[in-house]
């Protein structure tokens, strides 16, 4: 389906993305430029995270880049104040380090979260406000599909405090009538992905793994089920969310096609036209917090929002390939 007329809305809104210059916020940037909007990008660029200026390379002279920290109150009230959207995906996203640094993580995705909200309510308070949450606070499924009233069981420290911040934003709507809306992503891979360390997901990792032609270790039997979204598809479910009046008050599933991480990891293989992978026991530490077969129901925003994936996973895999060959130097040495 062709989003275009709606995203007409666009055009001339002023809008700020919190991790902006991050995997997910820059792809958005770079669809929201096209599409007419005045776009600001907030970003700390603390170095082992998912900020890198080269991912807006294509509009560099056509945003607003503020590097500044969610943590910082005090700038907050000059960068919320007159934006139409706030796509709010700034985080740690490293559940790995939310067990190892659990303050850290507690400060960006929970406490800057609540700050975020009250100085959004005082200085800001008409404005949509997009949050990118995750399907992690679901924790271990109980059952399959997984949809929104499935209930919330986080598996680490990251599942929690990312739970903490989407419930903040709901609590702002219900009681205060903010103009929120939350979308649980499931796992997201596309160009402009952090490369350069395995913290920040399996997809990403396993690609440059291929491209350098290294042997991938897949934990386990490889048979444990994952839906996965192809980057551009997210931004679609952003960019409806954040101008469709239904959408307001309301937490939406995004997801995908469920497939074994064997089949994925065949399929990578096969996009790349080489490579091998090997099975290998899970780690004590990522087996305590793995949350085993997930794949969620994305009903309700297809409904709601006329939202659903368009990008095949072959598809999807060859233009993350093709990027990636291309400014691999830009991603990792
Ligand atoms: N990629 C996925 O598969 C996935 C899945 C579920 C949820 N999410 C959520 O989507 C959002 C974006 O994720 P992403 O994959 O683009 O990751 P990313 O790391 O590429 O982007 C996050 C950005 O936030 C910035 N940031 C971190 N702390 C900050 C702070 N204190 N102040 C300002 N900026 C800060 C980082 O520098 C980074 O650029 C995150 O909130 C994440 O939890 C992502």
């Amino acid at each position: 389906m062709n989003y275009e007329n709606q995203y007409q809305k666009y055009r001339g809104k002023n809008i700020l993305i919190t991790g902006g210059l991050g995997f997910i916020g820059s792809n958005l940037a770079i669809k929201l430029v096209d599409l007419g909007a005045h776009v600001m990008v907030l970003d700390s660029m603390i170095d082992t995270y998912g900020g890198n200026l080269f991912n807006i390379e294509p509009i560099r002279e056509k945003v607003q880049v503020n590097i500044s920290d969610m943590r910082d109150i005090f700038g907050l009230p000059y960068l919320l104040k007159n934006k139409d959207i706030i796509f709010n995906l700034a985080g740690q996203v490293s559940h790995i380090d939310s067990m190892t640094d659990p303050e850290t993580d507690l400060a960006i995705n929970c406490v800057s979260q609540l700050a975020f909200l009250q100085t959004a309510h005082q200085h800001n308070p008409a404005a949509r406000i997009v949050f990118a949450s995750t399907r992690q606070i679901y924790g271990r499924s109980k059952y399959l599909p997984v949809n929104e009233d499935h209930p919330i069981n986080p598996t680490d420290i990251n599942g929690i405090n990312k739970t903490a911040g989407e419930w903040y934003h709901k609590l702002y709507h219900d009681i205060y009538g903010m103009n929120t809306v939350a979308l649980r992503l499931t796992n997201t891979f596309g160009p402009r992905q952090l490369m350069k360390h395995s913290k920040q997901g399996f997809i990403p990792w396993f690609i440059r793994l291929l491209i350098e032609g290294k042997t991938i270790q897949l934990f386990g039997t490889g048979e444990q089920i994952r839906d996965i979204n192809f980057v551009d598809d997210v931004v679609d479910a952003f960019l409806l969310s954040g101008i469709d009046d239904k959408a307001k008050g309301k937490v939406y599933n995004l997801g995908g096609e469920p497939i074994s991480l064997l089949d994925l990891v065949k399929r990578m293989i096969e996009v790349n036209a080489k490579g091998e992978y090997r099975l290998v026991p899970f780690p004590e530490e990522k087996k305590k917090i793995d949350i085993g077969d997930f794949y969620g129901d994305y009903a309700k925003i297809k409904n709601e929002l006329g939202w659903e994936p368009h990008i095949s996973l072959t598809e999807g895999l060859t233009k993350t390939f093709d990027y990636y060959r291309k400014h691999r130097s830009h991603y990792w040495s």
